[in-house]
C-alpha cells in the first residue's frame, strides 16, 4: 500500500472503528467500496448493500477538528450533559446528525435516509445513480434557477416547521438528485430553541441567496419567516 494511503486508512479505521464497522457490515451493508469524500471531521464511503448501495459516513476519531463542534451541541437541549472527553463528543456527533436526519427525513424534507449509527459510524441511503454519487449543487448548471432556489427555500421551511434549523446550509452540502436538492451533512443541525439558532438561520439563508443572486430572485430574512410562519 503507498505510504500515503496508508496514513489515511490508518487514520479512519483505527481498531475501535474497524468494530463498529465489523457490528454494522452484517446488518446494513456488504463491503465499504470508495471513498467518496474526505471532509474536516468525517470520510464518506460508498459501500454495497443487498439492493444497491448505501452511505457509510465514520467521524475520524483521531484527525477531525472536534472543537468546532461544541457551540452546536451546548445550548442543544437534547444533549445537556456533555462529556468532555473527546471520542464521547464524535459518538454524540454522528447520533446528533443521526437524530437530525431522521426528524427530516420524517418531515418530508429531501434528505439521504438514515438507516443506522452506532459510535461514530453512520449509515444512510446513497444519494447517486449507478452507483456514482450525486454532484453537489456548488458544481452544477440549474436550467431553472427560480425553481431551484424556490425548492431550496421549500425545503428549509419544512425543516424551520419541524423545529429544526440546518446551521451549515450552502452549495456545498445540498446534492444534486433527480433535478432537485437533496439537503446533506446535518451534525451541526440545531433546534430552534437553541439560543443561536435565529443567527444560524440567518447565515443558512444567506450563503444560498449569495449563490443564487445573480441568477434569479431572492427573498429576505423577514420574507423568509413570514413564508416559514405562514404555510
Ligand atoms: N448520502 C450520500 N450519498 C452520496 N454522497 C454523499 C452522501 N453523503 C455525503 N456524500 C458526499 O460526501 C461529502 C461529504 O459529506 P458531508 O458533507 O456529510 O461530510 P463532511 O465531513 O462534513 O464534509 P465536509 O467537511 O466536506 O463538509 C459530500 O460533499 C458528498 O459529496
Ligand atoms: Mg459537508
Amino acid at each position: 500500500m503507498p505510504k500515503e494511503i496508508f496514513k489515511v486508512y490508518n487514520e479512519v479505521f483505527d481498531a475501535r472503528t474497524l468494530k463498529v464497522l465489523e457490528k454494522l457490515r452484517k446488518e446494513y451493508f456488504e463491503e465499504l467500496e470508495s471513498c467518496i469524500s474526505t471532509g474536516k471531521e468525517a470520510n464518506v464511503f460508498r459501500a454495497s448493500a443487498k439492493k444497491g448501495f448505501v452511505a457509510v459516513k465514520i467521524f475520524r476519531m483521531y484527525t477531525s477538528s472536534f472543537d468546532k463542534m461544541s457551540p452546536y451541541i451546548l445550548g442543544d437541549p437534547r444533549f445537556n450533559r456533555v462529556s468532555k472527553k473527546k471520542h464521547e463528543i464524535i459518538y454524540l456527533w454522528a447520533k446528533k446528525e443521526f437524530r437530525n436526519l431522521s426528524k427530516a427525513f420524517e418531515s418530508g424534507v429531501r434528505v439521504p435516509k438514515p438507516l443506522a449509527f452506532n459510535q461514530n459510524v453512520l449509515v444512510m441511503e446513497f444519494i447517486g445513480e449507478n452507483g456514482l454519487a450525486s454532484p453537489l449543487l456548488k458544481d452544477v448548471k440549474l436550467e431553472n434557477y427560480a425553481q431551484y432556489y424556490d425548492e431550496i427555500i421549500k425545503g428549509m421551511i419544512k425543516l424551520y416547521k419541524s423545529n429544526l434549523i440546518h446551521a451549515d446550509l450552502s452549495e456545498f452540502n445540498i446534492l444534486h438528485f433527480n433535478e432537485k436538492p437533496v439537503f446533506i451533512d446535518m451534525g451541526q443541525s440545531v433546534l430552534k430553541e437553541h439560543p443561536n439558532a435565529m443567527n444560524f438561520l440567518k447565515k443558512d439563508l444567506h450563503n444560498i441567496n449569495k449563490f443564487f443572486e445573480k441568477k434569479c430572485k431572492t427573498i429576505s430574512f423577514e420574507e423568509f419567516i413570514k413564508k416559514a410562519k405562514k404555510k
